[in-house]
């Protein structure tokens, strides 16, 4: 279970040498517009992932009189610290350097609802599979290697794809197709293990998002045509032989799991004819889906929500604190401070931020 226990925000965005002392359930932060609230988040984030989830660009973070970021915390005892400019990225977790970012979001898993990241159900399949496979992962950590080697293996058929010889790309789609089934197949796992949850009712809670009567699915869509079975290792093999003029025509593989989606029915209706209101709300069910998952076997990330009352109104906001409480794990959640937030005193620590200024009430 990650636990921010200490947090010195050094530099990012406008946050300078802030330090934070936080609860280990809730944290609130208030602010008006353009004070640091998503800067805040943001920095959060960036400290599990070492990259942003609003920017592609390390510029667009750095303080702008300044040329690199640095975050320090110490989570579930251990100190963590990330230094980052334009040509050099350092990463200590305790007394140690490391290298790899799955390493760090291990420390500081997070699960962000942000209208910046956008919503997941009506998203795109490159969002959708972002979610999914952060689920993947922090149920299965061993599949990283799977990724890792079907990039690899992936790389490696598009260069044969784009150059003159293709003496061995057989060899090359026979591996494919096994990670290919690996990686499908712990989707597939991992989606089953969330809908067990959904069945089970342990969302009572979150009734005013999806209700009872009403059934909601996740299908995944192995990314594969649909006379391929994602999970057939021959199938797919032959299927790539039997289409190699066609890949090598177009001078790329344009399927397999680095192209899966997931598609979401509510009452059997596809997502695309549901409201936008709709989305938002199956939304944040699989989002909490995925923390309970996590919760349940006791590495709970923090959880992230930007702008709450803007996004949600009032009995929604209650059911998702009201389920966030009861998981006691750690949530930072930051708004306006318009609306009242049904929130336990002896649970919460309230800050207020001006001006990337961030002062414990
Ligand atoms: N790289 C940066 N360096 C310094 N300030 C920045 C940087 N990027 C954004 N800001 C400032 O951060 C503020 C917006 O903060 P933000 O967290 O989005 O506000 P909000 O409280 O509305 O969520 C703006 O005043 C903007 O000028
Ligand atoms: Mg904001």
């Amino acid at each position: 279970m990650a636990i921010i226990e200490k947090l010195h925000v050094a530099r990012f965005r406008n946050l300078n040498d802030q330090y934070l002392e936080p609860n280990k359930n809730i944290n609130l932060i208030l602010g008006s517009n353009g004070q640091g609230k998503t800067n805040l988040i943001e920095s959060l984030y960036y400290l599990g992932h070492n990259r942003s989830f609003k920017t592609k660009n390390i510029k667009d973070v750095v303080p702008f009189d300044e040329d690199l970021v640095q975050i320090n915390a110490i989570i579930d005892g251990e100190k963590i610290t990330l230094n980052k400019s334009k040509s050099k990225s350092t990463i200590v977790i305790g007394n140690e350097k490391i290298i790899s970012n799955s390493l760090l979001s291990q420390h500081l898993p997070t699960q962000i609802i942000s209208p910046d990241r956008g919503f997941i159900v009506g998203g795109t399949p490159k969002l959708k599979r972002s979610y999914l496979d952060w689920g993947v992962f922090h149920n299965n950590k061993e599949i990283l290697k799977t990724y890792k080697s079907y990039n690899k293996c992936l790389k490696n058929i598009n260069a044969i794809l784009t150059s003159n010889n293709q003496n061995h790309l057989d060899e090359w789609f026979s591996q494919f197709a096994l990670l290919s089934v690996e990686i499908s197949q712990a989707r597939i796992n991992y989606i089953q293990k969330l809908t067990k949850m959904l069945e089970e009712r342990s969302l009572k809670k979150l009734e005013s998002f999806v209700d009872s009567t009403k059934s909601l699915e996740f299908k995944l869509q192995t990314g594969w045509t649909k006379d391929v079975d994602g999970l057939n290792q021959n199938e797919i093999k032959q299927y790539l032989q039997s289409n190699k003029n066609s890949f090598i025509k177009t001078k790329h593989l344009g399927y397999g799991p680095h192209r899966a989606s997931v598609d979401f029915y509510l009452n059997e209706k596809n997502e695309g004819f549901l409201s936008r209101g709709e989305q938002k709300k199956l939304s944040i069910v699989f989002w909490m889906l995925q923390v309970l998952v996590l919760a349940k076997e006791n590495s709970a990330p923090v959880v992230l929500i930007d702008d709450i009352s803007s996004e949600l109104d009032q009995k929604k906001i209650n059911s998702i604190l009201d389920f966030l409480t009861n998981l006691n794990i750690q949530i930072f959640i930051t708004d306006i401070g318009n609306k009242e937030l049904p929130l336990d005193p002896k649970k919460t620590n309230i800050y207020h931020i001006k001006n990337g200024i961030i002062i414990s009430v």
